[in-house]
């Protein structure tokens, strides 16, 4: 039986951004960076994309392409049966499932805002009225659990048409349409009074709000945004053709993906800034900022129905390669059948959902664990995963590939012709990758202070 494979290396590179881009860029990206204060926090995300996301990303499309086979039984097929190298392919199944249990809450608030943005709802409103909204979905338990559930239904429909005709396809029309949408909006947001002090906030590297957790937030979130660190590039690598270049086709993935990020921010913080609202106010900021510029401006609800559906849909081509990791490990492993999988995979990830959906309310999961520990239930799966869990799994990915995958195999998968390039890369993923994670996971542990090496 055929695993499937990329119609061509533009369709690879479609897909692998259509996981890349999504709500890490759109939602997640412009609420941490103002949590973080902007600037240098923009700064330290690019240096981590470079040295740290890219050399990964390349390491895991290797990994993919070389084995044609999803994390777990690559593993085994590179490192051999009893070796303990496959557990790092679980824990990426296991991420898998957890980031797309509070991944699939956030959609179902873009598919509610799609919905108010058709019947008209933000024209004229105010940005109380706005905030109010937001308020009142998250703090609905059968709004969430309704929408996650709806939300989980497209992921699997596209799921189970597998990798071209269900995958590929859908990156190939909705990724040029969202980029052209955001595009359009930050022309727009351009002329806002607020954005002079948009741009001075996110390209500005003031110092005012950087603490040393900012560095583990910026490294957090270029795995969350990359997808990288649980196997999905890898998964998506295995169906990469052997004339592809890696370096090359990682290289556009990243570009396009912090280009989007940088463009959702351009777009979100004149917003923010023009209407006086708080920069750091949490994860509501886009569904704040957003609806208000179009309850404000000339043909606003057009553009608010077109860029909430295209929001829903860059969320969906990204839990489509969470849910593929699961799906295809699942397939290579046991030789089950994709639709029997994928529906068994879904109705494991929306029970895994159910308390990230009860999140906003009053119950344990929201109000409850938050006053206790600061964090709701959906805010502590959301930052073990992206600032914990990835970047573990990112470290041991590069040690794998730099110090037990043989240099024989790593130079031919990265391309020939290119040797100055590959040592660079060679230099990057055995020795600054793990010293520059290692060493943001001693420093957020607590442990560097112990060791009296620490800064406050
Ligand atoms: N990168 C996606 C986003 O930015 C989320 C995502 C999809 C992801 N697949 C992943 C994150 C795998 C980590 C690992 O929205």
């Amino acid at each position: 039986m055929s695993r499937g494979a990329w119609a061509s290396k533009l369709g690879f590179i479609l897909a692998a951004a259509g996981s890349a881009i999504g709500l890490g860029n759109i939602w997640r990206f412009p609420f941490v960076t103002g949590q973080r204060g902007g600037g240098l926090f923009y700064l330290l995300y690019l240096v981590c994309v470079v040295l740290v996301g890219l050399p990964i990303m390349v390491a895991e499309v290797m990994i993919g392409r070389r084995t044609q086979s999803s994390p777990v039984a690559a593993f085994k097929k590179l490192a051999g049966e009893g070796s303990r190298w496959p557990l790092l392919g679980w824990m990426g199944v296991v991420t898998g499932f957890l980031i797309l249990s509070f991944y699939n809450v956030v959609a179902g608030w873009t598919i509610h805002y799609s919905y108010l943005a058709i019947t008209g709802f933000f024209a004229g409103q105010s940005a109380q009225g706005i905030s109010q909204v937001f308020d009142t979905l998250v703090g609905s338990p059968r709004a969430n659990i309704g929408y996650q559930a709806l939300f989980m239904v497209l992921t699997v429909a596209v799921v189970i048409g597998g990798v071209r005709s269900g995958i590929e396809r859908w990156s190939r029309i909705l990724m040029p349409a969202l980029f052209v949408m955001l595009v359009g909006l930050m022309v727009y947001c351009f002329f806002l009074p607020g954005i002079g002090e948009a741009v001075r906030f996110v390209f500005a590297p003031h110092t005012d709000k950087f603490t040393p957790g900012s560095v583990l937030e910026a490294l957090g979130q270029a795995f969350f945004s990359l997808s990288l660190g649980m196997g999905a590039m890898l998964t998506y690598g295995s169906y990469l053709s052997k004339d592809a270049r890696i370096p090359r086709s990682s290289t556009w993935v990243a570009v396009l993906d912090t280009l989007i990020a940088t463009l959702a921010s351009l777009v979100v913080f004149p917003i923010i800034f023009s209407f006086d609202l708080q920069p750091g106010s949490g994860p509501g900021l886009i569904f704040k900022s957003i609806p208000l510029a179009f309850s404000q401006m000339p043909g606003g609800h057009m553009l608010s129905v077109v860029l909430f559906v295209l929001i829903v849909f860059a969320g969906l081509t990204s839990s489509v390669s969470l849910q593929e990791v699961v799906t295809s490990s699942l397939i290579d492993l046991y030789g089950w059948r994709r639709d029997k999988v994928c529906i068994g995979a879904g109705v494991v990830g929306f029970a895994m959902g159910v308390p990230s959906a009860l999140s906003g309310g009053k119950s344990f999961f929201g109000a409850g664990l938050k006053r206790m520990t600061g964090r709701t239930f959906l805010d502590w799966v959301d930052f073990s995963t992206a600032n914990l869990m990835l970047p573990a799994g990112g470290l041991l990915t590069a040690i794998f590939t730099g110090h037990v995958l043989g240099s024989d195999i790593t130079r031919e998968e990265f391309g020939g012709g290119h040797s100055a390039l590959y040592s660079v890369w060679q230099v990057l993923i055995k020795w600054v990758v793990p010293v520059a994670v290692g060493l943001v996971f001693l420093q957020s542990s607590g442990l560097l202070k112990v060791m009296g090496i620490g800064w406050e």
